[in-house]
């Protein structure tokens, strides 16, 4: 048959310090674009200074992934055993805690969609493969904290809001967020 052309498939990897300048440009397309109807251009600008970026935390713990489509980089994003819910290196607001297995729930961290790549189901199956990497390290529990696009992402994932609200900024700006969480494994019956 002529004029059928499949989909490219999305293939994923652990994330390296090579990529880092490549993850920057994806992440600030991704926003500038898929944010662009939910924050104004100044607080989408003003996030991309740390607030959203790339977390070489979880690239050297092995649990930040890449997906490449056809060649090109479609899409990042993680989970986390550390207490930071959010931002880059260079995002003020760090945490160096260390969650524990069981008790806190695990963090899913920066996930970002090329916009020629949005709506492919690229974020649904990231998602799945860290959940299940989070759940085998002893998780019970997945914690997030989203932009509204991600919201909407997380909701239809099985997510349930738990809190919406304003995060400072550079510049005397702030944006809002929402915290959101699911349970990974169903509880043991009788638990
Ligand atoms: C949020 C984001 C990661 C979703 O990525 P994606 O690969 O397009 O998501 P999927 O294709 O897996 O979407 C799965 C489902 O989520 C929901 N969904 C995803 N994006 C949505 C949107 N913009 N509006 C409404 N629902 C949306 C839909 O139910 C969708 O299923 P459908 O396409 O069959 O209707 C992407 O839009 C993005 O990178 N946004 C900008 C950066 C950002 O805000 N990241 C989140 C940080 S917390």
């Amino acid at each position: 048959m002529t004029g059928v052309h499949p989909e490219p498939t999305c293939v994923f990897r652990a994330a390296t310090l090579g990529d880092v300048a490549g993850l920057t440009e994806l992440i600030a397309s991704s926003a500038r674009e898929l944010c662009n109807g939910d924050y104004h251009p100044a607080q989408i600008e003003a996030a991309l200074q740390g607030a959203w970026g790339v977390d070489t935390q979880l690239i050297r713990d092995g649990t930040y992934f890449v997906g490449q489509r056809g060649g090109h980089l479609a899409i990042c994003g993680g989970w986390s055993r550390f207490t930071t819910e959010f931002g880059g290196d260079a995002f003020a607001g760090r945490r160096t805690g260390t969650l524990q297995p069981g008790v806190d729930p695990a963090k899913i961290r920066a996930f970002f969609v090329h916009p020629d790549h949005a709506r492919f189901g690229l974020a649904s199956q990231l998602l799945t493969l860290c959940e299940a990497q989070a759940l085998a390290a002893g998780f019970t529990h997945a914690e997030l904290v989203a932009t509204i696009a991600g919201a909407r992402f997380y909701a239809s994932r099985g997510y349930r809001m738990l809190e919406r609200r304003p995060y400072a900024l550079p510049g005397g700006l702030s944006i809002d967020f929402i915290t959101m969480r699911r349970a990974l494994a169903a509880p043991a019956q009788g638990a």
